[in-house]
């Protein structure tokens, strides 16, 4: 098979993960036969420093002729101080609404391996697959106004909640979908008790619910969600919510894991085609250049890529066990090690899932 895939590295960790995800990427094409075209293109604060701006046309145009795109992360201190045009983070988010990303599927696993790895305790982690729904294009980052003005008592500022009823319909529909095809349960995560917004959204989940009667559909207020994360995770197969409510739920989930650097995730377009995969975690500057970065997340977007826009599912599923055995054998970087455990770099984790790639196909 014959793809090309949009490589979009990005800041600080973004190129030392996506570095290995290619290497990664190399071995499935070698093992399956499949040849992958990597086309580059520049977003974040890279591309401010070079083309002046944070999102360039050609990368836009890139992604468009891609059959998927993966990207690293964008952002750092150099960039922080800028003004929003100026921003790396604003990259990203245009790249999202140019290809229209209304959805981002953030799924939460425990390998059997890290039971001990995470903050919270083993038996509250046991047998939790979850998977959080975030819409992507809307919400709390995108309406308008955004802006800082002068009002009578000197500067104001403003952030907008807009939504469409059909933008609501839209994720919550995809959310019922996917609980479908799971353990048919759907958490739809709102402020009805403060936001209009979610009341509608609230309103919405339950004028959809009749058309799904195998999804068991149950209301949460974000706050409590967030409290019910980690009070008892197992209790959530399919959460679905608003654009920062999802951002800030993902980043909660990540412990669930073990570490952010373990979370991937995938962005899918309005037909449901193009995908964009990168991993939740940012560019973690306090590490980035270091080789400490855990490239597994990236990885595990990787092989959500090879599922969903590559067609891939048997090399998906050779990606995820080949992290899974290497996880196993008890190879960890920083983020994972427990004190006094070996920390493996960035690049030596790399060799070890190729390896173990290689070994799991040849011998079944
Ligand atoms: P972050 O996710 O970059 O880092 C948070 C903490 O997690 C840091 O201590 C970091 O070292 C650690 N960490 C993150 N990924 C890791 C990995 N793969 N392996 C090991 N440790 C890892 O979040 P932040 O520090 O709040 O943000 C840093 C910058 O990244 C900001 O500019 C922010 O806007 C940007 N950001 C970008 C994305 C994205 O591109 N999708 C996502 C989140 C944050
Ligand atoms: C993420 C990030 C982005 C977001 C930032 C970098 C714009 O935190 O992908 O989770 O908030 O969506
Ligand atoms: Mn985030």
């Amino acid at each position: 098979m014959n793809k090309r895939i949009a490589v979009l590295p990005g800041d600080g960790i973004g190129p030392e993960v996506v570095g290995e995800a290619l290497a990664l990427l190399d071995v499935v094409a070698e093992l399956y036969g499949h040849t992958f075209h990597y086309d580059y293109g520049k977003i974040g604060g890279h591309a401010i420093d070079e083309e002046g701006t944070a999102l360039p046309a050609e990368t836009v145009e890139l992604c468009g002729k891609s059959d998927a795109v993966l990207l690293g992360a964008v952002g750092g201190p150099k960039w922080d101080r800028g003004p929003t045009h100026l921003r790396p983070e604003t990259g990203l988010l245009g790249l999202r609404k140019a290809l229209s990303l209304y959805a981002n599927l953030r799924p939460v696993k425990i390998f059997p391996a890290l039971r001990d790895a995470s903050t919270l305790k083993p038996e509250v982690l046991e047998g939790v697959d979850l998977l959080i729904v975030r819409e992507l294009t809307g919400g709390l980052y995108f309406g308008t106004p955004r802006e800082r003005r002068t009002g009578p008592t000197g500067l104001e500022v403003v952030d907008t909640l807009f939504y469409t009823e059909a933008e609501i319909e839209r994720i919550l529909r995809l959310g019922f979908e996917l609980a479908r095809t799971r353990r048919g349960h759907l958490t739809s995560v709102d402020k009805a008790n403060v936001l209009e917004s979610s009341r509608v959204w609230r309103e919405t989940a339950e004028r959809l619910a009749p058309e799904y009667p195998d999804v068991e559909l149950t209301h949460l207020l974000v706050d409590n969600a967030a409290m019910q994360l980690v009070r008892n995770p197992r209790q959530f197969d399919v959460l679905v919510t608003e654009n920062l409510f999802g951002d800030i739920l993902s980043d909660e989930a990540a412990m669930i894991s073990g570490s952010i650097g373990l979370l991937p995730s995938g962005s899918l377009g309005a037909e449901g085609t193009l995908g964009l995969y990168e991993p939740v975690h940012g560019s973690a500057p306090d590490i980035a250049g270091q080789n400490k970065a855990n490239p597994l997340a990236t990885y595990l977007s990787v092989a959500m890529m090879l599922r969903t826009s590559l067609g891939l599912p048997e090399e998906a599923d050779a990606v995820e066990r080949a992290v899974a055995c290497v996880l196993e054998k008890g190879v960890r970087t920083g983020d994972l090690a427990q004190p006094g455990e070996r920390v493996w770099g960035t690049r030596e984790i790399g060799a070890e899932v190729r390896d173990q790639l290689r070994g799991g196909v040849r011998h079944g």
